[in-house]
């Protein structure tokens, strides 16, 4: 089956699709788009998605998965800023689970997040079991114990990490949340933790509209980066993956009242 179809009664052959191609697939021809390239398609869609007849098709990324824009309200920049501004990492969290249909839900959306040549390449593994999420932090406290011993130079936050939790029971890794999301790539598949902060940037925005909240597990990853066995073990990572990003989630036990500043921006303009 040809990777492009077109509708010649309806192409207006406005050369939008062509234009619009990140990997130079089509060419305007008298009749229309023709794939010139069909093995550099990477099913972004953009070619169906733009097209103003809905006249061209691409077996990758079928017309008829693709939903119609014009249906969706498009939020100005006020309530965009108040939005992406007020998203928080969130280290207390209540006792609740969240149910299984909000953690696919969120977890979805992630795949939407723009990776790299749109290689995407990332699977989830979700934790609910608070046993799982304890043997993990032991694990990791046991990582940054041996990192203390061991390593040259020791990340500078190991020391108070493994004092809370020695000396005050307190988990200052995972933070007692509910859940973890773990992203996991191929090993082989060189985009995985690039692709991995993509989709998580959408998954943490996401969850605030779901009442979760979320914080990077980036203690975590420190240790599962290195492919540390027990932990790999723990979650049945199997060999052929590797752990590429750590996201706490879960409800909320608090809620902030105003909305931080950060650095001033620094911005050159050149003409
Ligand atoms: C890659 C990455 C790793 C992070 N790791 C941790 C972590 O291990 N523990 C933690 O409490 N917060 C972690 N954070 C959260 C940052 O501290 C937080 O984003 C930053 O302080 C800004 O605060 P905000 O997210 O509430 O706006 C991480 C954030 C990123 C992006």
């Amino acid at each position: 089956m040809e990777l492009i179809t077109v509708k010649k009664s309806t192409c207006v052959k406005c050369g939008l699709c062509s234009n619009v191609c990140p990997s130079g697939v089509l060419s305007m021809k008298e009749n229309g788009p023709i794939a010139i390239h069909p093995n550099n398609c990477i099913a972004c869609g953009h070619c169906v998605a733009v097209c103003p007849s809905s006249s061209i098709d691409n077996i990758k990324t079928p017309l008829a998965n693709q939903l119609d824009l014009e249906s969706f309200p498009i939020i100005n920049s006020n309530t965009a800023e108040s939005f992406l501004r007020s998203r928080r990492s969130i280290r207390c969290y209540k006792e609740r689970q969240v149910p299984q249909h909000t953690l696919l839900e969120l977890v979805n959306i992630a795949r939407f997040a723009p990776t790299a040549s749109n290689t995407q390449g990332l699977s989830y593994v979700i934790i609910k079991n608070k046993k799982v999420l304890q043997q993990a932090t032991e694990i990791v406290v046991e990582w940054m114990e041996d990192q203390l011993k061991n390593s040259l130079s020791p990340h500078w936050s190991f020391s108070r990490h493994v004092k809370n939790y020695r000396e005050g029971g307190t988990d200052t890794i995972l933070r007692n949340a509910p859940h973890i999301i773990l992203a996991t790539s191929p090993k082989d598949f060189k985009n995985g933790i690039k692709n991995t902060i993509s989709a998580f940037s959408y998954l943490e925005l996401f969850a605030t509209t779901l009442g979760l909240g979320s914080c990077w597990a980036g203690l975590f990853e420190m240790c599962a980066f290195l492919n540390y066995k027990p932990l790999l073990e723990l979650f049945h990572i199997p060999d052929t993956k590797v752990i590429t990003g750590a996201v706490m989630v879960g409800y909320p036990k608090y809620q902030y009242k105003k909305i931080v500043d950060r650095n001033p921006l620094e911005v050159e303009f050149i003409d």
